[in-house]
């Protein structure tokens, strides 16, 4: 890859030494560029996927006003090492946040040294400060008028909306697929009420539309190598309107499951409530003065309405005949809708556990 036209368009300084692509990442094409400049100097190169993400300027303006806004708060504080603790995205000629020619459309932002991400849930102690990190991030935003950010991708969690999708697929039933899924099927129909509470309690202004990540998985928080602590939060490409629950009710969904998604045995999926008592904690311990008391009676809730989001989507994409998610073997998202059904249901029977941590939590608090 030539990247010489993306650094001068960029107006990197210093000497151009090389690039190496780094892996790990699902949907950008993400690369290191080293640089000298009175010392190393390292910077992110990426290529948005503009398949996946189709408003890619209205999607980096977004981003550029939330960095900004994060960036102004860690200032005030007087914090020492704000260049590491918020992505720092650099400005084209004409002031923009991106490049776009012929090979796509990129950004270009600082690279965080001494810094890691984990692709698994190492310990409990790395989900506490992963819930710290993504606090952190609600905390910062607290006062940023969330209704100014354009949703790039409508109805990302609009609940509702995922089950009436799963109607659809249903009575379709492109794949011909839907007798042989129909205890699947009752199983997230019965559910159908709870699944609007969230967006029922935005829309009646219970609860705040708040600006939100909408990816809180643990690889996306960047860890100091040496303190271990969290610095800051990664891959804002879905940075939207919406509600703190959603990133709350995700993460757990995702980092609880001591399994992961893929996984085919039943019997090795386990809601691992230690797990869930220390997100909870790292959240609340950097969120309590700006989340609502609405808010935090409605995580449990919020776990179990992310997870059956996925049960609908994971199950219409089935009946659909696999046209959304990439499948690795036949029958892929069906074990996956059984695999969140599965979580679903350990977190429905530890729903009071779930309460009374919170309670604990907000007590010591
Ligand atoms: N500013 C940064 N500093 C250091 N590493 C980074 C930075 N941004 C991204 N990375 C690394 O690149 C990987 C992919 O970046 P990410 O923005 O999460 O892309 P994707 O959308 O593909 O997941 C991250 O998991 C992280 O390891
Ligand atoms: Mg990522």
């Amino acid at each position: 890859m030539n990247f010489t036209k993306l650094i001068d368009a960029f107006g990197i300084p210093g000497t151009y030494i090389g690039s190496e692509e780094l892996s790990t990442g699902n949907n950008n094409q993400t690369y290191r560029l080293h640089f000298y400049d009175n010392g190393d100097m390292f910077y992110i190169m990426q290529r948005l996927n503009t398949h996946v993400f189709k408003q890619p300027r209205a999607l980096m303006d977004n981003i550029r006003r939330v960095t900004e806004h994060i960036g102004q708060k860690l200032k005030q504080v007087g914090c020492a090492d704000a260049h590491r603790m918020v992505l720092h995205f650099l400005l084209n000629k004409d002031g923009e946040p991106f490049v776009e020619d012929e090979s796509g459309f990129w950004r270009a932002y600082r690279y965080v040294d001494r810094a890691y991400t984990y692709d698994i849930i190492q310990d409990s102690f790395c989900f506490y400060q992963a819930g710290r990190a993504f606090g952190e991030f609600q905390r910062h935003l607290v006062d940023f008028p969330a209704d100014t950010l354009t949703e790039t991708i409508p109805h990302f969690h609009d609940t509702v909306d995922r089950m009436r999708i799963l109607h659809e697929a249903i009575e379709n039933n492109k794949a011909g697929r839907a007798d042989s899924v129909r205890k699947e099927i009752d199983f997230i129909l019965a559910r159908e009420k709870e699944a609007g509470i969230i967006v029922e309690a935005l829309d009646s202004g219970r609860i705040p539309w708040r600006v939100t990540h909408n990816d809180t998985k643990i690889n996306n928080v960047l860890f100091d190598s040496q303190s271990r602590a969290p610095l800051c939060v990664i891959d804002l490409d879905t940075v939207m309107p919406g509600s703190s629950l959603y990133d709350y009710g995700d993460a757990i969904r995702s980092g609880t499951n001591t399994a992961g998604e893929d996984e085919e045995n039943i019997s090795l999926i386990h809601f691992d409530l230690e797990l869930f008592e220390k997100f909870t904690r790292g959240f609340l311990e950097t969120t309590a003065d700006s989340l609502t008391r609405e808010e935090t009676l409605l995580f449990p809730t919020a776990a179990r309405i992310m997870t059956l989001e996925l049960c609908a989507r994971f199950l219409a994409d089935y009946l659909d005949g696999d046209l959304y998610f990439k499948i690795k073997k036949p029958g892929h998202n069906l074990i996956r809708t059984r695999n969140q059904i599965e979580l679903l249901r350990q977190m429905e029977a530890a729903t009071p556990a779930m309460e009374a941590i919170i309670a604990d939590i907000c007590r010591q608090g």
